[in-house]
């Protein structure tokens, strides 16, 4: 198990580095992130290059015991390179310089920007790439997070190239982006600028290529680096930090490309839904490299500086945070950042080593955990362990977030609180693309798919036929990959599958989703400034953003709508097809309307939670035969559970867990019984004993 921190040793004199270094080993740290904001230091001119200081720390880390992640230190360029290259800075939507002072004031697409970057990557790792301390490459740092977009003339230039290279004519890019509505037919590629600040809607084609091109233009500077790495000799892990649910880059694209995949996890304590939220990121990266093990690769210890109003963690969170990661695949956990800055904007962010030094609560925290983590024995990696996948698509949310729909959709908060209504279930559940959806998965929710590919339809088609149970939510299989209608109505491709026709949108009057983020969700359907109402069994219950008007053509209405446009019509619909079943549900479902579909559903698919009959507050994940088993409630409970404690090695029938207590149980993997279907995969293709 990894266990370490990024660490910054040029923000501090070189006296300090020794005791940095004793101080790690007291703390059980085994790896540290270096350097990812040297470059100054490091070429404090364009033609002065200094790496002794940096020989020296990797020497005395090496000499300690300590492994290095090493950075490639792109992130931030130093104040010569924007003040001799203003070329290399990026601009808004109105074309205004962002200015440096700050950091990642870089155009990703500026080619004096990645010439220079090339330059520092190419001396790093022709110095170090065969130093024995080196364990694994760090690239930049976070690519995008602060500049989700770039609208330079860096950026113009590049989108030309881009989209000529994917459409090669340009009626052929006229004919993707419908450029005949309101005379936008272009004659040249090089009449075509970013999307940059106009009067009015911009054309949603377009902005999803530009969606496309920022996450394309991010990855080819990693790729650049991870390039000049290898050519230069490096034999170690190349990776970069991902930012799990991170809208502007679409990370499958981006993780055949890394040989580990890396998160940085900074959970709210002031979030209700953190724990929620938490989960679906790890299973997200999980997800990302099936059967790999991934790494944590920053979290915080305490409070961090970039929120409003920043909390600490309640005594017992840095632990049970860890062994989510644990439990959900993670093989590494850091911290940014070792100690704690005392100049510079986050010098308010906690560390593994407070400014206060070690006589802290955090210090406690941090060298307990080091010690519980180096005490663990190894781990099996994690494998196909989810019979439940979520369907989860940077392309649907890019296209289903532009403005002029029927209404405003919050796509990651809508996700969030579809898989909250099978993390509550202590399900084990996969966030895949729809083209990765498989008969290794009994059950598939996809909760929106706006933007459906025809590979994707194809696997959710082919995983009902099969024998999988498909649970789809509104608004699906609307646009394909342009973002255009495709001829005949929509659900054109899943419509046959689900056994309905699709009519009308029926956006339901107020505000939409609203919110800006994950916490903003309403969890009322009248905070939503309207809603109807459907009726499933003996319950009445909401739904928001739409009451769709569809019509079951083959399939069985489970519930309808009994108020508004659509009342009388199908709410919720179960069709057979082959050897599955499709269900559609036409509305979003709030709170416990979510509970009593979702309910219904996995009652039906025969699918399991990884331990049953938990207290509401215990978390369970599974990771080959490891059970993970967490308490975030506030009060003591016993969990029955029959196998090997991973730490002490002891026979247990059943575990004790303080409030955030955490207990890692080996139990064997077998076929949990099906209990309720009786048809489908969920019995055909697992045989019970
Ligand atoms: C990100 C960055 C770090 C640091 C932390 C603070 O994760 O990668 O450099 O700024 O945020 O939380």
């Amino acid at each position: 198990m990894l266990y370490g921190a990024d660490y910054n040793p040029d923000q501090w004199p070189e006296e300090v580095w020794d005791e940095d270094v004793r101080l790690m080993q007291e703390a059980g740290v085994n790896i540290v992130s270096l350097g990812i904001f040297a470059w100054s230091r490091i070429q404090p001119a364009e033609d002065v290059w200094d790496f002794e200081w940096l020989d020296r720390v990797i020497g005395k880390l090496h000499a300690g015991g300590i492994a290095v992640n090493l950075a490639t230190a792109t992130a931030s360029p130093p104040p010569w390179v924007s003040a001799t290259y203003p070329e290399t800075l990026p601009a808004d939507e109105s074309g205004a310089s962002y200015w440096p002072g700050s950091r990642q004031h870089f155009a990703p697409s500026s080619p004096t920007y990645r010439r220079l970057a090339g330059e520092l990557v190419s001396r790093i790792a022709q110095r170090y790439a065969h130093h024995p301390a080196v364990v694994m490459w760090h690239v930049g740092n976070e690519f995008g997070c602060h500049l989700p977009m770039d609208f330079s003339d860096a950026a113009r230039d590049a989108y030309r190239v881009w989209l000529r290279a994917r459409y090669t004519t340009v009626d052929a890019l006229n004919d993707a982006w419908g450029t005949s509505f309101w005379s936008q037919r272009y004659g040249a590629f090089d009449e075509v600028f970013p999307p940059r600040l106009a009067p009015y809607s911009h054309n949603p084609s377009s902005m999803l290529d530009f969606r496309r091109f920022t996450s394309d233009m991010l990855l080819e500077c990693y790729l650049l680096e991870r390039e000049i790495l290898v050519a230069a000799g490096a034999t170690q892990p190349i990776t970069t930090n991902f930012m799990g649910p991170f809208k502007p880059a679409d990370y499958r694209r981006w993780a055949p490309h890394m040989d580990v995949i890396a998160d940085d996890c900074y959970p709210d304590p002031a979030n209700p839904n953190r724990v929620r939220d938490a989960a679906f990121q790890r299973d997200l990266v999980r997800s990302l490299k099936p059967g790999v093990p991934w790494l944590l690769w920053e979290q915080a210890t305490d409070a961090v500086n970039w929120r409003p109003a920043n909390a600490g963690k309640r005594p017992g969170a840095l632990m049970a945070e860890t062994a989510q990661s644990i439990g959900r695949g993670a093989d590494g956990i850091m911290f940014f950042q070792w100690r704690q800055s005392r100049a510079g904007s986050e010098k308010f962010h906690s560390a593994m080593l407070p400014h206060a030094g070690t006589e802290t609560r955090v210090w406690d925290a941090v060298t307990a955990l080091g010690a519980r983590l180096a005490a663990l024995p190894d781990l099996p990696p994690p494998g196909r362990d989810a019979r439940v996948a979520l369907v989860f698509d940077w392309e649907s949310w890019w296209g289903v977030e532009e403005r002029d729909h029927p209404t405003r959709i919050d796509y990651l908060a809508l996700s969030l609180e579809w898989y909250g209504a099978l993390h509550r279930r202590g399900l084990m559940v996969d966030i895949v693309a729809p083209e990765s959806v498989d008969d290794g998965y009994d059950l598939v929710v996809a909760p929106l798919l706006y933007l459906l590919r025809e590979e994707g339809a194809a696997a959710l088609e082919r995983f009902v036929a099969g024998g999988g149970t498909l649970l789809t939510g509104p608004f699906s299989d609307i646009v394909d990959e342009h973002d255009q209608f495709r001829d005949g109505g929509f659900l054109t491709q899943l419509g046959p599958a689900l056994g309905v026709r699709f009519e009308d949108f029926g956006a339901i009057g107020g505000t939409g989703a609203g919110g800006t983020g994950v916490g903003a969700l309403p969890t009322r359907a009248t905070q939503t400034g309207g809603s109807v109402t459907f009726r499933l069994g003996s319950g009445a219950y909401p739904g928001r953003l739409v009451a769709e008007r569809v019509h079951a053509t083959s399939a069985d209405v489970v519930a309808e709508f009994t108020d508004g446009l659509t009342a009388g019509g199908a709410a919720l619909t179960r069709h057979r097809h082959g050897d599955g079943e499709a269900w559609y549900v036409a509305t979003q479902p709030v709170a416990e309307g979510l509970e009593a579909v979702v309910g219904q559903v996995v009652r039906a698919s025969g699918v399991s939670p990884v331990v049953a009959d938990l207290p509401r507050d215990v978390e369970a994940a599974r990771r080959g035969d490891l059970v993970t088993l967490i308490n975030h409630g506030d009060t003591r409970v016993d969990i029955a559970i029959e196998g090997t404690d991973a730490e002490t090695r002891a026979l247990v029938d059943r575990v004790r867990l303080d409030p955030q207590g955490v207990a890692f149980v080996l139990v064997p993997r077998t076929e949990i019984p099906s209990s309720a279907s009786t048809r489908g995969r969920a019995v055909a293709r697992h045989p019970r004993p």
